[in-house]
């Protein structure tokens, strides 16, 4: 690399080695962060000027001179290339080039080491809003799919083993839950972000009086960071950005295992569109759910991130150090497999058809048990005691291959003399679910009202 493409050549003899350079190089990389860095200079160059460390005039040529290179990347799709060591040193570049002597006050009392967390924190600002708003469209979609469900009960599973009947919507809501959680976890990600570190210098703050609460201000900040030698090497933000991707990332793989398992040839319980799924170059039978099998393996990568980045952040010395360069890839790489990830749950989520034949058929017979148990309850017996009692009228059942629904008003009688005729209506699926009593129960008015708070919550982030 020549000596006009990196800002820091005057200390040198000699100039780097290409291939070194281009190694601790983050332009590649780090041009997304382009309109932030813009951005933030537009603002120091403003704040410069009111401190008196620019002319008036050396201001608003710097203004106008920013403003063109926007126009430029805006027109031109090749704009964003060069030999650059990062996005930082590009836009400086281009601004030298345009205006001449102004462009090279821009950089006076600041620091790329507070000028890259401030472009994160702008880029995180405006970027995970658009993932947020995709969790609520994919909770959106489930909702409605809960809704389509109407009165359809299907199996509850605990160690994948039928438990109790439960109303397929709560099924649906139960995701919901999840993803309302990631909803909230990446509010306070963006509470994190919310501070702005500039004035903080290359590591112990700005020798010029720059006035830096109405610049937070100014770039949308509500605060300005506590502590120059701790904001220049602060990347927590990013810790938790990318902890809340790989939990949201954990929540839709976990979407995609119920849903991959669930419209398999052995449960049946939905149907998945031809549009969301593959078929086999061999197997001329196959309609293969790689879409979901993606999700659940992209989670993989976004888990790597978080022990990735926490490893590269734990043994740096106070202040900045280059190590923490890394951060951006691992974001960008976040944000994307997040956004695509959302993507695809969301157009397979549509495409689900519920089989409520299947789904009732398979939410009837033992799994009643717990309900019979709790009929001897409110006769009066003690619940371990019932327990015992169920437990061996299932054993009998079991081997002789039938059911709850297959015994006569004699049958239960012979068990025990605590069952009388009210025992053959009230041991259904329906009654199971109407019996629940908790408001996070699959009690259908729970469901219904459960439904009712999340459609709300939808249209208040939409609004
Ligand atoms: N590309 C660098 C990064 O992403 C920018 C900050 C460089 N600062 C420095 N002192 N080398 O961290």
């Amino acid at each position: 690399m020549t000596e006009k493409q990196n800002l820091w050549s005057g200390r040198f003899a000699n100039e780097p080695d290409a291939e070194v350079f281009d190694f601790q190089s983050s332009f590649r990389f780090d041009r997304v962060l382009f309109e932030d860095d813009i951005r933030g200079s537009l603002a120091w160059a403003e704040a410069l000027t009111l401190a008196g460390a620019l002319t008036p005039e050396d201001g608003v040529t710097i203004r106008d001179g920013l403003e063109t290179i926007q126009e430029q990347q805006k027109q031109d799709p090749n704009f964003l290339s060069g030999p650059d060591e990062d996005v930082h040193s590009f836009v400086e570049r281009k601004l030298i080039e345009l205006v001449g002597d102004a462009g090279k006050r821009l950089h006076t009392g600041r620091s790329r080491n507070e000028q890259v967390s401030l472009d994160l924190r702008l880029y995180l600002r405006r970027r995970i809003p658009s993932v947020q708003k995709s969790i609520v469209d994919l909770v959106d979609v489930l909702v409605k799919k809960a809704e389509i469900s109407g009165s359809t009960l299907m199996p509850s599973y605990t160690h994948l083993r039928r438990a109790q009947p439960m109303m397929a919507a709560h099924f649906f809501l139960a995701h919901v839950a999840a993803l309302r959680r990631d909803y909230r976890r990446f509010d306070v990600t963006l509470d994190e972000v919310d501070a702005c570190p500039l004035g903080s210098g290359a590591v112990v703050g700005t020798g010029y009086p720059i006035n830096v609460h109405s610049l937070a201000e100014k770039l949308g900040f509500s605060r300005i960071v506590e502590n120059s030698l701790d904001a220049t090497a602060d990347r927590d933000f990013v810790s938790s950005m990318l902890h809340g991707s790989a939990l949201i990332m954990v929540h839709l793989s976990r979407i995609a295992e119920d849903l991959i398992i669930f419209s398999g040839e052995e449960f049946g319980f939905f149907e998945l569109s031809d549009q969301v799924t593959t078929g086999s170059s061999l197997m001329p039978q196959k309609k293969n759910p790689d879409p979901l099998e993606l999700v659940r393996g992209k989670t993989g990568r976004t888990v790597g991130h978080v022990s990735g980045w926490l490893t590269s952040m734990k043994g740096l010395p106070s202040g900045y150090n280059k190590d923490l360069q890394e951060d951006k890839e691992a974001v960008f790489d976040a944000e994307r497999t997040v956004l695509g990830s959302l993507q695809a749950v969301i157009e397979v989520v549509k495409s689900i058809e519920i089989r409520p034949a299947v789904c009732e058929d398979a939410s009837t017979g033992l799994l009643l048990a717990t309900d019979v148990a709790d009929y001897l309850v409110a006769q009066g017996l003690p619940f371990r005691t019932a327990h015992k009692v169920v437990g061996s009228i299932v054993q009998n059942l079991v081997s002789t291959g039938r059911d709850f629904s297959e015994l006569t008003l004699r049958d239960w009688k012979n068990y025990h003399n605590l069952f009388s005729d009210d025992i053959l209506d009230k041991i259904t699926p329906q009654g199971s679910t109407r019996s629940r009593m908790t408001p996070q129960s699959t009690n259908p008015e729970a469901v219904r009202a459960s439904l009712d708070r999340v459609k709300d919550w939808v249209s208040s982030c939409r609004n």
